[in-house]
């Protein structure tokens, strides 16, 4: 596992683009794996000034979301559609063909779930963006998520609510499920690229780097990927010696 740890979120961000950056000038086509939260917004950030200054394109990738709520509409202002589009999509010159987010809409969820999982399984994702919950989720897959799950509807544990709610009115407005890919899926990855920063997720980062693999703290099992980089702030990596 390869550790960085930044004293500045403007660092870390220009790290972590860097490396999206490498992934996406290493062949012809590429498929990312993206992630959704205020873990990869600078990331995003920095990435699209890239395009701008035209030292980057998206013409070649496409993206895999890791995750979408349910209940929400797609142009909903806290779906994840919305903030894919609002961070990245709307800014680049990816084609939109090319982007994939689980559908959260309709009556037949578990038909979506399999949709989106055939459509991931018809790519090899190059690179997995992540984040990382307090609780040691990744992607929405929650404590006791087995490791062989794909994508799947999940019903969200209330810790994860409660970090979520702060881009809602209220907790009550923030959705009980969403449809995520599974821990198989994340793994699948051929490399994983985590990023972490804030003493909520030391935790979290601790068990991740050095506790004993779990699905009680999904993250755990990344100990198991070869090739997984974690980009840390001071307070993420506090509790590494
Ligand atoms: C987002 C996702 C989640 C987040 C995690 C951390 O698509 O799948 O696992 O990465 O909840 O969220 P932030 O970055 O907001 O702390």
């Amino acid at each position: 596992m390869n550790i960085f740890v930044f004293r500045s979120q403007a660092e870390l961000d220009a790290k972590a683009c860097e490396l999206v950056k490498a992934v996406i000038h290493s062949k012809p086509q590429v498929t990312l794996g993206l992630a959704t939260g205020s873990s990869p917004v600078g990331m995003y950030a920095r990435l699209v000034d890239e395009v701008k200054a035209k030292r980057l394109s998206f013409k070649s990738v496409t993206t895999f979301n890791l995750d979408e709520y349910v209940g929400l509409p797609a142009d909903h202002a806290q779906s994840y559609l919305t903030f894919m589009n609002q961070h990245l999509f709307n800014h680049v010159d990816i084609d939109r063909a090319n982007i994939h987010m689980p559908s959260a809409e309709g009556h037949d969820l578990e038909a979506n779930a399999k949709a989106y999982h055939d459509a991931l399984w018809s790519h090899t994702v190059d690179l997995q963006v992540l984040g990382v919950g307090s609780n040691g989720h990744i992607g929405f897959n929650e404590p006791g998520t087995p490791v062989d799950s794909t994508v799947h509807v999940v019903r969200m544990h209330k810790q994860t609510r409660l970090d979520n709610a702060r881009f809602f009115n209220s907790l009550d407005e923030v959705p009980e499920y969403a449809i995520s890919m599974g821990i198989s899926d994340i793994l699948r990855a051929k490399k994983i690229l985590l990023i972490a920063t804030g003493a909520k997720k030391a935790q979290a980062i601790k068990e991740l780097v050095k506790g004993k693999i779990t699905v009680d703290v999904p993250c755990t099992i990344l100990q198991t990927h070869p090739d997984v980089t974690l980009l840390l702030d001071e307070d993420a990596a506090s509790l590494l010696s």
